[in-house]
């Protein structure tokens, strides 16, 4: 069985991703990663030419394949991987998903030098976490085999939850 992780941008779902996969001795594969890799540019770039409804059908297709891989494997998502229902029902489906809830304050303070992020540019970082949150809170929470509550949190304290719990 593989576990993906699910949460905002920025909540350190590839760094604890990363390192989960060297402690459970598993392969580790980013899905925006893999993404940029098919489409050979940056997500940054692709959301610029061809619009976000563009990038969620390749995100989609991705985390199926990657879901079906019969090697098992540590995921981390995109922040938005959960706003389709197929995705939620495929990620619960096939794999063990741990929601890493940050407060969307750590999250802007870690992310004030990041320009690689296209939803989180603009003026106020802090108010679009707020907004991404409320819309997708409960998406995460209905994804979510276990929720972490990684607020004030390094990498290696949430991680070390999360092996806890696994
Ligand atoms: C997105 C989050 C990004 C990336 C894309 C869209 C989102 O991944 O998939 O820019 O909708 O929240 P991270 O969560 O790794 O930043």
């Amino acid at each position: 069985m593989h576990i993906s992780l699910i949460g905002l941008p920025g909540s350190g779902k590839s760094t604890i991703g990363r390192q989960l996969a060297r402690v459970w001795k598993l392969q580790f594969v980013d899905t925006d990663h893999v993404i940029e890799q098919r489409l050979g540019c940056s997500i940054k770039d692709f959301f610029a030419a061809q619009g976000e409804a563009a990038f969620r059908e390749v995100e989609a297709k991705v985390l199926v394949e990657l879901l079906q891989e019969k090697t098992a494997s540590v995921i981390s998502t995109g922040g938005g991987a959960v706003l389709r229902p197929e995705n939620r029902v495929a990620l619960r489906a096939w794999s063990t998903v741990f929601y890493l809830q940050s407060l969307p304050e750590d999250i802007a303070r870690r992310l004030r030098t990041d320009t690689s992020r296209p939803l989180m540019q603009g003026e106020d970082p802090l108010k679009r976490l707020r907004d991404l949150l409320q819309v997708r809170a409960p998406l995460y929470l209905e994804t979510a085999h276990y929720v972490v509550d990684a607020a004030r949190q390094n990498t290696a304290q949430v991680s070390r939850k999360i092996c806890m719990q696994a």
